[in-house]
């Protein structure tokens, strides 16, 4: 009885400071009212669900499923700095995929007989990427700096690597990185040491502070001369009027609608609404990015081309485009290079698209969750 009678004296005393707060300070849930009917989040979904389904059919659920778990990094390991991080993500169960690929794919790729079979991919021995085991989701934990203040490990989607090495950079070649920020791709191409001159690009004036922020983490100041290195903020698509039959290698990573973001987060979502004319002009902007590339790039030179999605038209349908524009408009022949022995010395580690004709794709999968990644690479022949 007593215990009600403190019951009842509690709630008399909520409602008596009910009635002193004023009316108009009193919290209201309005979330019903505010929260958005359709975020970005499901608006990409189902634009994935109607598109994908189409394209990659039976293979659609599980890289769906795998698009919306967790995703796995790998961690680039830092040639420049000092610390001890390698045997201590050893000891942790990583191993570098690069040195641990499959050598049997590599003295036998399979034969193409559509594409000119070409040798063997030189992969610079410098380019070192961690990955915990298939199927162990471990996650890294963040890199510190040693002594002299560089980070040891940069962490990335592990298949972002392979455009790098699909570019085969040689001793003394002049290199170009159309769009470079925030710089995972630019550091691991670091990695190499044997770039002459390296230019490094990207449209967006914030994301190159932040590119440069991750230059000067990882990197001596003495490798970020001017007569090394070159950072700057152009327009990408108005390169082939800057520069044109120039560099030995061209690194085009576009931006595009970022398929695994997409549908994740709604901050900074091109699915957004109010960026829809943004999403729809993605296809003829990455065309524009790759001409300009292809310009840049000097007679036998290699161009590089790369996404994050596995939207058919901003892949294979650009590249396509830009091969028959390439030719039309400027007399420029390009043969597209057979990436197959790459993606044959790395298939225990990622999951490829079958039967992709013009370039590869690392698809998500839940064992292994990495990508999506495409990558496609032309070789001027004039
Ligand atoms: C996929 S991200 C590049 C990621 C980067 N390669 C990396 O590995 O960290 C695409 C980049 O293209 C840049 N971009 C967009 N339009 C551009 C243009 N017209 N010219 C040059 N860069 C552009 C964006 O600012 C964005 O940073």
């Amino acid at each position: 009885m007593a215990l009600l009678a403190d019951v009842r004296l509690l709630l008399r005393k909520v409602k008596d400071l009910r009635c002193l707060t004023p009316r108009r300070n009193r919290v209201k849930e309005k979330w019903a009212a505010t929260r958005v009917k359709h975020p970005p989040t499901s608006l990409a979904l189902q634009h994935f669900d109607a598109t994908y389904n189409v394209q990659l059919g039976q293979l659609w659920p599980s890289v769906r499923c795998a698009l919306l778990s967790e995703r796995k990094y790998g961690a680039l390991f830092n040639n420049f700095s000092q610390d001890a991080v390698l045997a201590d993500l050893e000891a942790q169960g990583c191993r570098d995929f690069i040195r641990d690929m499959d050598t049997e794919g590599r003295r036998a790729p399979p034969v193409d007989t559509e594409h000119q079979q070409l040798p063997p991919l030189w992969l610079g021995p410098d380019i070192r990427c961690l990955v915990f085991p298939r199927g162990d989701i471990t996650r890294f934990k963040p890199a510190r700096p040693d002594t002299y203040g560089l980070l040891g490990y940069y962490l990335m989607d592990a298949a972002s690597v392979l455009p790098c090495l699909a570019l085969d950079v040689q001793e003394g070649h002049n290199v170009l990185d159309l769009c470079a920020a925030p710089g995972g791709k630019t550091l691991a191409l670091l990695q190499t040491q044997s770039i002459g001159f390296f230019c490094v690009n990207d449209m967006s004036v914030s994301r190159t502070l932040r590119l440069r922020k991750v230059l000067h983490s990882y990197v001596p100041k003495q490798f970020l001369i001017e007569d090394k290195l070159r950072v700057t903020s152009f327009d990408g698509t108005k390169w082939g009027d800057i520069e044109r039959n120039t560099f030995d290698r061209v690194l085009v990573d576009v931006p595009c609608t970022t398929d695994r973001h997409s549908v994740m987060e709604d901050d900074n979502n091109i699915f957004n609404k109010s960026r829809t004319a943004e999403r729809r002009r993605l296809p003829q902007l990455q065309l524009e990015l790759l001409m300009a590339g292809i310009e840049a790039a000097c007679p036998g030179g290699e161009i590089v081309y790369s996404t994050c999605t596995l939207s058919q038209i901003q892949n294979v349908s650009v590249v396509e485009q830009a091969i028959c524009l390439a030719q039309e408009n400027h007399g420029i022949h390009l043969q597209v290079v057979d990436l197959q022995p790459l993606t044959h010395m790395f298939r225990k580690t990622f999951h490829f698209a079958p039967d992709l004709h013009i370039g590869e794709m690392v698809v998500p999968h839940l064992a292994a969750n990495f990508g999506p990644i495409y990558m496609c690479k032309l070789r001027r022949l004039t």
